[in-house]
């Protein structure tokens, strides 16, 4: 599907404020994919469809999960703010014709994950700094993610676990061995200088 067509249905599907996030993703996955040498229209639609599952009711998305036998895992089960990666990544293979690749970086956009594909740390990134944003950490990883992704994810990652804690939420453990193998790789390299 054409991308001004997903994104005709996203702004019938989501509420204003949620519709201009997903505008400033689709901008801001397009700046990192031609900065990195992604595709950049792929990275537009994946931006402006990523939160498409994001204001399902919680009964039309436990309806989604049973229809399609998506797997929830232990700790997104106990969390339904991490329900719409997975159902988004579906919905939009089913609606807007996305690939298995692109549909999985919709997987991965919430918590990250340790075999994320450029375009997956892509949209992991542009969801969290896209010019909408004003929180201290993501400003500073939106400078940080135009010489280096992994920094920029480990300071979105930090951040995560943080917002988690003083919200009394569970921690996915995709975060945590996100975090645990860029800080390695960080060590690896001050080793080798
Ligand atoms: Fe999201
Ligand atoms: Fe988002």
């Amino acid at each position: 599907m054409k991308y001004g067509e997903i994104e005709k249905i996203a702004k019938e599907s989501l509420s204003e404020k949620r519709f201009l996030h997903s505008l400033g993703v689709a901008k801001k996955a397009v700046e990192l994919a031609k900065i990195y040498g992604e595709d950049e229209e792929k990275a537009k639609k994946i931006g402006i469809a990523h939160d498409i599952a994001k204001e399902l009711p919680k009964e039309d998305a436990l309806d989604y999960v049973k229809k399609h036998n998506i797997i929830l895992d232990d700790i997104e089960q106990q969390e339904p703010g991490l329900w719409h990666s997975k159902i988004g990544a579906y919905m939009t293979m089913e609606k807007f014709d996305f690939t298995k690749d692109m549909a999985q970086s919709i997987v991965n956009h919430t918590t990250g994950n340790i075999n994320m594909t450029l375009m997956d740390k892509i949209i992991f990134l542009a969801d969290k700094i896209e010019d909408n944003r004003s929180t201290e950490a993501y400003i500073k990883a939106r400078e940080v993610a135009k010489t280096d992704l992994d920094e920029a994810i480990l300071i979105i990652e930090k951040e995560a676990v943080k917002y988690c804690l003083t919200k009394n939420s569970l921690i996915h453990t995709n975060t945590i061995e996100l975090m645990n193998k860029i800080i390695l790789e960080n060590r690896h390299k001050e080793n080798e200088k």
